[in-house]
């Protein structure tokens, strides 16, 4: 059972990156965020706000060649993008346990494809396209960390403009 989830909606890439970054205000080092969802649905747009609230310089893409970009912010930001990686295996080459366990925020596009492969305590953000401008975001927290962040984030949101959160107040 999921410690906490919701779900939010938003009219644009700025209101989805202003989501990403109350999320970034709200995270800590060792926290795990899985972003899912089609090919642009805004995993990264995600990611962008997430950077820019931890102080990241530079322009924040999808790590897809790569598979793993270390930035540097007021904690450190690893952000992974496991859509080309074939094998669970092929993360021990990126040494993904050792990252994500060390003393960064991780930000894991297509984290779902390994779902073995993820600590148990994880927040995962699943993005869908309900328009051209619009997006759904469905968040689940696995754990108690990570239901402590998505319950700090969804009041954080619920102010946001853009940035609809169903189901009235956020509960304390
Ligand atoms: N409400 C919205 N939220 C996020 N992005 C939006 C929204 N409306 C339109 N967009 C557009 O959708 C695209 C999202 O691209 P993005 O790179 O973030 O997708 P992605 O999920 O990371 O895809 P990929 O799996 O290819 O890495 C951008 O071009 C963005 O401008
Ligand atoms: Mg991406």
């Amino acid at each position: 059972m999921s410690a906490l989830s919701f779900v939010m909606e938003t009219d644009s890439a700025a209101a989805t990156r202003r989501a990403g970054a109350a999320l970034g205000a709200a995270v800590h080092a060792g926290d795990v965020v899985i972003l899912t969802g089609d090919l642009g649905a805004g995993k990264t747009v995600i990611a962008q706000g997430v950077a820019s609230a931890l102080g990241v310089s530079g322009h924040v893409t999808s790590p897809t060649f790569n598979i793993l970009v270390v930035h540097r912010g007021s904690v450190g930001l690893a952000h992974f993008d496991l859509y080309r990686l074939e094998r669970a295996e092929q993360l021990e080459d990126i040494d993904f346990w050792g990252v994500v366990e060390g003393d960064v925020v991780s930000l894991i596009e297509w984290g779902d494809r390994f779902p073995e492969a993820l600590p148990a305590d994880v927040l995962t953000l699943t993005l869908e396209i309900t328009g051209d401008e619009s997006r759904r975001i469905a968040v689940s927290a696995s754990g108690e960390r990570s239901g402590a962040l998505a319950g700090s984030w969804r009041s954080a949101c619920a102010g946001l403009d853009g940035v609809a959160v169903p189901g009235g107040r956020a509960p304390r």
